[in-house]
């Protein structure tokens, strides 16, 4: 494994990283008003969905603050979870909180989840949280993560996503689209980023268009679960 520091490929990158460096205090707080909780029982579906087997090792990608990473060792400690993230600021706060949540072994590495710093089929499993959006290249995402997981090992993804029916579609836009920028400017602390997270949504594929790109990554039995309607959706996939 080598320890190379992180380099946001373009101007993307380094505007998300920014992004979140600026709202990583007050992510959590943040987070938890905007879902009314919600996300913590999504973020449980999303682990069930992965099965994790007892004593592997688990990738959590971009694990900004270690919700997920702590997530799974609440259902496992005996698992050994290693979240990367390129976000100095984000990743200090969940080492700030491993020794308050993480029961088992957890750990925090700077990195990019385009280029990720790990040997082939390294991993029993893989997860990420809330964040596919914001990659420059959904595809070399896939691709890494297929690469580093042992055969027969699964990656969940948990996202929002857009809801098939009309008329949900357009009560859950205008929560996303109006409500949280107002919510995050002032839990969050900064209504840009809390702009900008909604609209990363508008260009991301739909589930079924997802679904695709976790098949032509070379993923076996891709699949999703709607949550909310189809306003979250849960995609996964397993390495042959
Ligand atoms: C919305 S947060 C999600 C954090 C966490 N997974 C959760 O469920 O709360 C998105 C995270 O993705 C990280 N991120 C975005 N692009 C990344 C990349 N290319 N490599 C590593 N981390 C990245 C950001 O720094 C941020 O911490």
């Amino acid at each position: 494994m080598h320890t190379a520091p992180p380099r946001p490929t373009d101007d993307k990158g380094t505007y998300v990283r920014d992004m979140f460096a600026r709202i990583a205090p007050r992510y959590d707080a943040a987070n938890r008003v905007l879902t009314a909780g919600m996300d913590e029982g999504w973020r449980k579906r999303a682990i069930a969905l992965l099965d994790p087997p007892h004593g592997g090792q688990i990738l959590d990608l971009c694990c900004g603050t270690g919700d997920v990473v702590f997530h799974l060792l609440r259902t496992d400690p005996s698992l050994h979870v290693t979240g990367i993230d390129f976000c100095a600021p984000m990743l200090e706060r969940a080492r700030e909180r491993a020794p308050h949540e993480a029961r088992g072994e957890a750990a925090f590495l700077e990195g990019d989840v385009m280029s990720l710093p790990f040997e082939n089929d390294r991993f029993d499993g893989a997860t990420m949280g809330f964040s596919l959006r914001n990659v420059v290249n959904i595809d070399r995402v896939l691709q890494e993560t297929l690469r580093v997981l042992r055969p027969g090992a699964r990656f969940v993804n948990l996202d929002v996503s857009k809801a098939p029916n009309r008329l949900f579609k357009r009560a859950f836009d205008l929560y996303f689209y109006r409500l949280v920028p107002l919510i995050g400017g002032m839990v969050g602390g900064s209504r840009q980023a809390y702009t900008y997270l909604p609209n990363s949504l508008t260009h991301h594929p739909n589930a079924d268009a997802l679904r695709e790109r976790f098949e032509r990554a070379g993923f076996a039995d891709a699949g999703y679960v709607r949550l909310m309607g189809g306003s979250i959706a849960i995609h996964y996939g397993t390495k042959r």
